[in-house]
């Protein structure tokens, strides 16, 4: 699916500015990884993590479970968003609101960096630069090992993403960090 189709179907039901920039950066975080998988369709990576949140504003109760209806209704005006989207988005909703389990490592790498994008922005909020350009991955580690820090960050669902790609979470959150700063200018951070 083309990038452009991705953010106009997203601008159709996501409105809020915060929500916007998570699924920017999630898009630009997954196209890094797709790159670094050599996986033959980036934009396809890409477009799936601008998505991977688009019923979470109107039917936050509903999350992950909406976004197939959605998803599928939209088929008729964007004949590129394909079935290997539609899972892909449903799939970072695995054993919290749905039983759609991630198997490609597209879907891996979107139940592992979901929550991981945002602890890394937390991290990067408190730094005199508040940007990730500078961010090392130790100070990040210690971070997710303080349980009171950026609380909402679900560290089990970040684990769990890591073992799922069969990576240390050391590895995970160096390459995310790397994801995030190859975008950083257009995230924001
Ligand atoms: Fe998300």
């Amino acid at each position: 699916m083309k990038f452009e189709n991705a953010q106009k179907l997203l601008d159709k039901y996501v409105k809020g500015q915060t929500l916007k920039r998570h699924c920017l950066t999630v898009a630009i975080t997954l196209e890094f990884f797709a790159k670094d998988f050599k996986a033959q369709n980036p934009q396809v990576w890409k477009s799936a993590g601008l998505l991977h949140d688009i019923d979470f504003e109107l039917y936050p109760d509903e999350h992950c479970i909406k976004a197939k209806e959605i998803l599928e209704s939209e088929k008729a005006n964007f004949p590129d968003l394909t079935d290997e989207i539609i899972r892909a988005v449903l799939s970072h909703g695995w054993n919290l609101t749905n039983a759609v389990e991630p198997q490609t490592d597209l879907e891996k790498t979107l139940y592992a960096v979901d929550e991981l994008t945002g602890l890394i922005f937390a991290c990067a909020m408190v730094r005199p630069s508040k940007s990730v350009v500078d961010l090392e991955v130790k100070s990040a580690l210690k971070k997710f090992k303080s349980a009171g820090f950026a609380a909402n960050c679900n560290r089990d669902v970040i684990n769990a993403g890591a073992a799922m790609l069969g990576m240390d979470l050391k590895t995970l959150m160096q390459k995310t960090i790397l994801a995030m700063r190859s975008g950083h200018e257009l995230i924001g951070v």
